[in-house]
């Protein structure tokens, strides 16, 4: 295992297993996973099922009783647990922040342990903050008490990525927020995960949660015993048995929403101006844009409001006064659920789609997200008719062979599947 790993290491159980004293039966019993570098693997199960006793005994917060654990290859089952931890990043509920410690030295913790020098911890705190979406100028000398729930979630994802380990466990990281903030902790996650490529080991007991993040999903039963892993697809499509349909729920034509992104639809493009363009101009291309609408950006490329001819008219010279104000917009990331809604409460069907910076790079409508959905269920349908006698694990591979496979594959292979 390196010792800053830029990229993810992989993770293979074998055999695992864990008595506790004076327990008739194992919390954990016998579990095999083999988890490729880069990939996003989600337990979800039950609750006592033994997702987080699981989780534990992979950075050895727990002892197990009996199995392996080898990390980037190499058996990390013997080693010292204290060295092991500095390694590996742990997000738990709740953040689990010190509270008579600020953000800036919770977050230092580890690179501090481990002798890293003063300058470079504190470039450091301050590009993690900017990951997470807080501003270092705002928050780094604040207490925990004084940030909201969400805040503190990110602060912990920032604490478990500081020393740059190649492995990240989260544990319900983001079970005591809002559903809000959860999917949009969700999202920055997804978002992270693009540019970091750590291996991430995520514990749930929400099912929506597994599919939205994970590469693939293990549904545990009791004592961590795995009922399927494979790719979201295909337990959606595919339950393994009643247990696991019982765990997908209903809906799952609508739950596949989740798994297709804004930037796997075609997303077309429709007339702009911009806030300092003459009136003249603005209405020459109303005249010839042929939708009767246009959008108005602001300076920085952002929509602002939607235009139409006799929105002009009434607002009788006026652009602050004219037009629908642009309330929804979705990026490129975003899952076809929240573009689907943003259409939804949008009078004329469509939303706009923004780049990094909120700038304007599209529209998506209607039309266009029934069709894709369509298609997918179809897909999906004619996939599981044909291929029903097929092992899990080929059917992976052959959808997403990029992924290479599911429960079983030896993970030789590069980063996981490509959001
Ligand atoms: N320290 C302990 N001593 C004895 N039993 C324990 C201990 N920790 C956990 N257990 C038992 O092991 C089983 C698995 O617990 P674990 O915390 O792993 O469940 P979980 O799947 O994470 O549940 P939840 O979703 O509620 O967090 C439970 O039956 C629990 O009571
Ligand atoms: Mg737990």
């Amino acid at each position: 295992m390196s010792e800053t790993g830029d990229h993810g290491a992989s993770i293979e159980l074998e055999s695992l297993t864990k008595s506790f004293p004076g327990s008739a039966r194992p919390a954990v019993d016998n579990v095999s996973m083999e988890i490729r570098a880069g990939e996003v693997v989600v337990l979800v199960g039950p609750s006592g099922c033994g997702k987080s006793t699981t989780l534990k005994m992979i950075n050895r917060l727990i002892e197990p009783t009996g199995g392996r654990i080898r990390i980037g290859g190499e058996d990390v089952t013997d080693m010292d647990p204290v060295e092991l931890r500095r390694k590996l990043g742990y997000a738990i509920q709740s953040a689990g922040l010190f509270p008579h410690m600020t953000v800036a030295q919770n977050i230092a913790l580890v690179p501090k342990l481990i002798g890293w020098p003063k300058a470079r911890i504190r470039q450091r705190t301050e590009e993690l903050l900017d990951l997470v979406g807080l501003d270092p100028g705002e928050f780094q000398g604040r207490y925990p008490r004084r940030l909201s729930g969400g805040q503190q979630q990110r602060v912990g994802v920032a604490r478990a990525l500081a020393a740059d380990p190649p492995v990240l466990l989260m544990d319900e990281p983001f079970g005591a927020v809002d559903p809000i903030t959860r999917e949009h902790l969700q999202d920055e996650l997804i978002r992270l995960q693009h540019e970091l490529r750590k291996t991430i080991v995520f514990v749930t007991h929400d099912f929506d949660e597994a599919i939205r993040i994970g590469d693939r999903i293990a549904v545990l039963r009791e004592r961590s015993r795995i009922a399927q892993f494979d790719t979201p697809e295909a337990i959606l499509t595919d339950p393994a048995d009643d247990f696991v349909s019982g765990f997908v729920g209903a809906g799952a034509a609508l739950k596949r929403l989740n798994l297709t992104r804004v930037r796997d639809v075609q997303i077309t493009d429709c007339p702009t101006v911009t806030i300092d363009d003459p009136w003249q101009q603005i209405f020459n291309r109303l005249r010839a844009g042929g939708t009767g609408e246009v959008l108005l950006l602001d300076r920085r490329g952002r929509p602002c409001k939607w235009l139409r001819r006799g929105d002009l008219m009434r607002a009788r010279g006026s652009l602050a006064r004219a037009g629908t104000p642009v309330h929804d917009t979705v990026t490129r990331d975003a899952t076809l659920r929240d573009a689907l809604e943003a259409v939804l409460t949008d009078k004329a069907g469509r939303v706009a789609v923004t780049g990094r910076r909120g700038e304007y790079t599209g529209v998506v409508d209607m039309e266009t997200l029934l069709n894709s959905v369509h298609g997918l269920l179809e897909a999906d349908r004619l996939d599981a008719t044909e291929h029903q006698h097929e092992p899990a694990e080929l059917r992976a591979a052959r959808k997403h062979p990029e992924r290479q496979g599911g429960q079983g594959v030896t993970g030789a292979g590069g980063p996981g599947g490509a959001r």
